[in-house]
């Protein structure tokens, strides 16, 4: 059988990409040697989002609440409880990928698929589990693996799991007494986060002068200093050096040593896209610099026919990106005129509070060399902010350009990641202030935070 599109892993980009291609009636086959879901379902987004909120709930029942008037006694959060809880929740989803699967029609190969060139029809041929399969169009969506630094001794300590990194972190039974986590970007932070909750002792140590990576710096700033005072540690502008048994040792940004006792470490320093055992080679498929599958914006690497979407091409390695990616990929086999934008991602952070942020910083409107205002407004404005969150310091970052228009939107405090959707859409659909300020949101909400950094611009 010739295939309309063979589809290299199950993670969001290869699924979704299978859904919209059955949704239009092409045939396709996707080749995933493990669970369908990739990282975001079985080792990322979805699980630490079910464990963050039992932390939530328990720093609440421990005496967050107190602020609101309510007191429990006796609270405790069992983690592995929360462990388990957090397999079911991502038993039943990647169920629900499966089911999805035979909806769309899609022969689903339990093995990991290889290009192997074209055959003499001139179709691409793909080989999982000692079968070749043909295809008039592939796409590559092999995901990205946690990037391991070359630091003396941990290589070793991954292999004897004083090291972690994203996966197994997530099903260790016990919580840690004393955790360090490398890198303070979205895993680092989140996983902090939790553990922090769960009762270890957390120490982040971070490279950059600054957490979370391209987040707005006002933003990062306050989030470092909300998680400063529930006791985790942080060592920005620091490098770890060598890892050992039961000790990390590095440098400071001025230079001193330092060394952490710690019971295990978090390895969460980047991703680095999959792109070997896949055949690219076979046909010449060219990477960027960074590693990832070059790719132009209608998802299509240097061989036309076959395009790549997801972490692998190293641009954006968001689940939502890809999920963008692959429909933008569907579309362009489709023969529909489709490209994929950048301009307009979303990024949340899940920490309590959030920080979720879109579009241009003030820091990367610089760099562009765009004239740009900033408007900050603290969410204390908001009414609902202010029943919900006593105490807070959450603030609302918007970036305009001259003619006041949308470039971009950074906010600390809940519920942002619902939010900064809405700030997605004004700069995919280039709105102004002014049309922001037309639209009616409802009250009270913390969204209103938006309009009313709108209407003093106007
Ligand atoms: P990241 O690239 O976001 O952050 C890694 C951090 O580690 C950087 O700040 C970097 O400066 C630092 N670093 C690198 N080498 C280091 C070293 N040797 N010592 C100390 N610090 C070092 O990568 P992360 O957090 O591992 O996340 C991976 C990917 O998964 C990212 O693309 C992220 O966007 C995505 N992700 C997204 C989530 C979300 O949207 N909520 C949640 C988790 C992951």
């Amino acid at each position: 059988m010739t295939y309309d599109l063979l589809i290299l892993g199950g993670g969001p980009a290869g699924f979704r990409a299978a859904e919209r291609a059955g949704h239009f009636g092409l045939s396709a086959a996707i080749f995933e040697g493990k669970a369908l879901g990739g990282v975001c379902l079985n080792e990322g987004c979805i699980p630490t989002k079910t464990m963050l909120y039992s932390a939530k709930l328990f720093d609440y029942a421990r005496g967050g609440a107190a602020k609101y008037g309510v007191t429990a006694s006796g609270a405790a959060m069992d983690h592995a409880f929360v462990v388990a809880r957090k397999d079911k929740v991502v038993k039943k989803l990647v169920a629900g990928v499966e089911m999805q699967m035979k909806k769309s029609r899609a022969n689903v190969v339990r093995a990991n698929g290889a290009l192997t060139g074209k055959n003499e029809e001139g179709l691409f041929t793909v080989e999982a589990g000692g079968e070749t399969f043909a295809g008039k169009n592939v796409l590559i969506a092999t995901g990205s693996s946690a990037a391991i630094p070359p630091i003396p001794g941990l290589n070793e300590a991954l292999a004897n799991g004083f090291a972690v990194t994203n996966r197994e972190i997530l099903s260790m039974q016990e919580i840690p007494a004393r955790l360090v986590v490398m890198g303070a970007g979205a895993i680092g932070l989140e996983m902090a986060s939790y553990f922090n909750s769960a009762g270890a002792d957390v120490t982040v140590v971070e490279m950059l002068d600054r957490i979370g990576g391209r987040l707005d710096r006002d933003i990062a700033a306050l989030l470092q200093r909300n998680y400063t005072v529930r006791g985790v540690k942080f060592l920005t502008g620091s490098r770890i050096r060598a890892i050992e048994n039961g000790c990390v040792t590095g440098e400071k940004a001025d230079g001193s040593a330092f060394e952490l006792e710690a019971d295990k470490v978090l390895v969460a320093a980047g991703r680095k896209p999959n792109t070997s055992g896949i055949g690219l080679e076979t046909l010449g498929i060219e990477l960027r610099q960074n590693g990832g599958i070059k790719t132009d914006e209608k998802m299509q690497t240097n061989v036309p026919g076959i395009f790549a979407a997801g972490d692998v091409n190293g641009v954006s390695m968001l689940a939502h990106t890809a999920y963008r990616e692959a429909e933008t990929a569907v579309n362009v086999i489709r023969g529909i005129d489709d490209e994929m934008r950048y301009d307009a991602i979303p990024s949340v952070i899940y920490t309590n509070p959030e920080a979720a942020s879109v579009g241009e910083t003030e820091e990367s409107a610089a760099e562009k060399g765009l004239n740009v205002k900033t408007l900050k407004l603290p969410l204390l404005f908001s009414g609902r902010y202010q029943a919900e969150n006593e105490g807070g310091n959450g603030i609302l970052k918007l970036v305009l350009d001259g003619e006041k228009r949308i470039l971009g939107a950074a906010m600390l405090g809940n519920p942002a990641s619902e939010i900064i959707p809405a700030m997605a859409i004004a700069i995919t659909q280039g709105m102004t202030a002014g049309d922001l300020a037309k639209t009616v949101f409802p009250h009270p909400t913390v969204a209103e935070i938006l309009r009313d950094a709108a209407l003093m611009e106007l």
